[in-house]
């Protein structure tokens, strides 16, 4: 069940905050195995197959930091949330998705659509209630376009949709899809991003990870 979402922003976590690299903690677990299973073709498509689990490890980080929050709901949301990128026209993604004022392109909307329409083919065979379903599919749905999150588990969502970017492996992506070098992208999600973080933990965590990133990728001389 979604839990209110907390009026103060950032919003403050009571768990223990893991600002340590993502890689020391895959998300752990084999429950999700099935849906990953059931969803391989939509992981080939827009790098979803390193933004998917990266982002999933960085739920379950947040999730720690908010015993609270729906775990499970969280978890299987941000594991589809981007899967509807699978069953759009692959040439629009870049040209239309990252680009211009691309968090209003119509193929963003589109990509959300079609992961609601995944999670309503993939989660009931596997035994997901109807009312879970519903619930995964409010969160994937606007998850890019909408602007406020309306429960704890969406803010979540939005803010481990955001961590794996502030990664080198979500650097090395995403800067590419934006057609800029790391120190600019890097300097980017520190001006553009991490405003956008709806959390405390997830400010500690983005933070941390970009420090290392920059370091590692050497973008104080590489610009
Ligand atoms: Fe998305
Ligand atoms: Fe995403």
């Amino acid at each position: 069940m979604p839990t209110v979402l907390p009026a103060s922003r950032p919003i403050p976590g009571t768990g223990p905050i893991d600002s340590s690299p993502i890689s020391l903690t895959p998300a752990p677990g084999d429950d999700l195995d099935p849906i990953w299973k059931a969803v391989v073709p939509e992981t080939r498509a827009r790098g979803n197959d390193i933004h998917l689990p990266i982002s999933l490890a960085y739920a379950e980080r947040l999730c720690d930091c908010f015993p609270e929050a729906d775990r499970l709901l969280v978890r299987v949301a941000i594991q589809l949330h981007d899967t509807g990128w699978g069953r759009v026209d692959e040439d629009r993604i870049l040209s239309e998705g990252f680009a211009g004022d691309w968090r209003k392109a119509a193929i963003r909307f589109e990509h959300e659509r079609q992961g609601c329409v995944i999670a309503r083919e993939v989660l009931p065979p596997l035994g997901y209630a109807d009312d879970f379903v519903a619930e995964v599919c409010a969160i994937i749905d606007g998850h890019d376009t909408r602007q406020e999150a309306r429960s704890l588990e969406d803010a979540l969502v939005r803010d481990a949709d955001r961590l794996w970017r502030f990664d080198h492996a979500g650097i090395a992506l995403a800067a590419g899809w934006f057609r800029m070098d790391p120190a600019t992208y890097t300097d980017r999600l520190a001006a553009e991003i991490i405003p956008e973080l709806l959390t405390a933990p997830a400010i500690t965590m983005a933070t941390a990870a970009l420090d290392r990133s920059r370091d590692l990728l050497k973008t104080a001389v590489l610009r």
